[in-house]
């Protein structure tokens, strides 16, 4: 499938992480429009252009924009979430490491639009390789008048940080980051009040995913006709990075405009691995429910995967073949929820150790004929009852081990795991 790359068409290049580089590749021409423009308007292009936020939920960036207030009583913040802690997702790393001026240009018009003279870009402790070419990236920026008390010489100030985290993937939550970003303990916060009236230190805040705002630059230099133009309808637009891994030849991140298929990623990745036939896969990262193979052929856009029951989060697909332990790949993702919980929330906090202690046991070979039933109990007293949406992760691939794969769980409880043995390998030792 044939699609001339926006988010990625830098990869490679030389030169391109400076500004120079950048500027020689067609860089900040959308920052140079946008400038110029009144930022209300810069609100408006974004919204039309029907961009949805690519860090997991989906919420349109424009409308996101529009909810900061208005007025100078209070400094506002755009703060980056380039925590890139989901499970599967590696498409921020690759935009920061390849091309880390489009970064800057996405984030200098979102401030412009929102009146923000600051931005934090929040990244995990590990991304270090990653973090040092982000701060030489905006060394050049300042250098080069993009960043600094003129930007391009328009009189609006722009000051830009990159702030390390230490590696949680709680962080990734946008009042977790608020936390740590202010020098707390990482736990969400309650909602209202949302951070676009009371984020960082108090003040308005917008928190957008790397690759929501890689998207920018394009909306403004192109269009958002231009960009409305791609994907599959009017609440799906734009290109969409998706990272994929698992069992397939050629795992990594390809760019294709948003709602191809599980089928078409499989054969841009040169198949299956070593021949093998799929059996379900994971659309969007460890919190989306595990769909089996016969939805391969189903649009992997936001509103699509909702309606087969999972979802397109962070886009990372994760392909697991026919030898696949599915029991033993929820057991894995479970321990990680289990690890991550804060354990602010009392369901969320009992709740992961119980599931993963119920699949253990499972695995062990003593499962009772009611622990599928138990497992759904546990997803109930989890899911929607808890201050962030951890809880609401952790419960999707547990609850769609049940509905999905039922005589996979049937075969370890009736069997005592006789009904997995004669699996090549399991998903544990491919995932871990
Ligand atoms: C437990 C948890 C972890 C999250 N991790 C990330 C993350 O690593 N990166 C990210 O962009 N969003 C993450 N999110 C979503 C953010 O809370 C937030 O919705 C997102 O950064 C908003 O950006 P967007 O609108 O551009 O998608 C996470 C959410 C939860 C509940």
């Amino acid at each position: 499938m044939a699609f001339e790359p926006v988010l990625l068409r830098n990869v490679g290049k030389p030169g391109v992480r400076q500004v120079a580089g950048y500027r020689e590749a067609g860089g900040y021409k959308g920052l140079e429009k946008a400038l110029g423009m009144e930022p209300d308007a810069v609100i408006e292009e974004v919204k039309a252009s029907g961009l949805r936020g690519r860090g997991g939920a989906g919420f349109p960036a424009g409308l996101k924009w529009s909810f900061i207030p208005k007025g100078n009583d209070k400094p506002k913040y755009l703060v980056c979430n380039a925590d890139e802690s989901e499970p599967g997702t590696f498409k921020d790393r690759i935009l920061m490491e390849q091309d880390p001026q489009q970064l800057i240009e996405g984030c200098a018009i979102c401030c412009w639009a929102v009146s923000a003279n600051t931005c934090y870009i929040y990244i995990r402790g590990e991304y270090v390789e990653q973090a040092e070419i982000l701060e030489e990236a905006i060394r050049d920026a300042y250098a080069n008048g993009i960043l600094g008390d003129d930007v391009m010489g328009s009189g609006f100030k722009l000051d830009m940080y990159v702030h390390r985290g230490a590696g949680a993937y709680i962080c990734g939550e946008e009042t977790g980051m608020l936390e740590s970003l202010e020098g707390r303990r990482g736990q969400p916060r309650i909602k209202p009040p949302f951070p676009a009236v009371v984020g960082a230190f108090g003040c308005p805040t917008v928190i957008n995913n790397v690759e929501t705002l890689c998207n920018v630059p394009h909306i403004l230099e192109r269009g958002a006709d231009w960009y409305k133009s791609i994907g599959t309808d009017e609440r799906n637009t734009g290109p969409k990075l998706y990272c994929v891994s698992g069992h397939v030849e050629k795992p990594g991140t390809y760019e294709f405009p948003i709602g191809v298929t599980m089928n078409q990623l499989i054969d841009t990745c040169g198949g299956m691995w070593r021949g093998a036939k799929l059996k379900a896969f994971i659309p969007g990262g460890a919190s989306a429910a595990i769909l089996p193979a016969k939805h391969a052929d189903l649009p992997l856009d936001f509103d699509q995967l909702a309606k087969a029951g999972s979802m397109l989060g962070s886009a990372a697909v994760i392909v697991m073949d026919e030898n696949t332990d599915i029991v033993r790949a929820v057991h894995r993702l479970a321990k990680f929820f289990n690890h991550e919980s804060c354990g602010q929330c009392t369901p969320c906090r009992e709740g992961t150790n119980w599931s993963e202690l119920v699949l253990k046991k499972i695995l062990a070979g003593k499962g009772n004929p009611g622990d599928a039933e138990l497992i759904l109990r546990i997803c109930r007293n989890m899911g929607g009852t808890t201050l962030c949406a951890l809880a609401d992760a952790a419960v999707g691939p547990l609850r769609s081990l049940v509905q999905n794969f039922p005589e996979e769980i049937a075969a370890w409880i009736d069997n005592g795991g006789a009904g997995a043995e004669p699996r090549r390998y399991f998903a544990e030792e491919v995932l871990v």
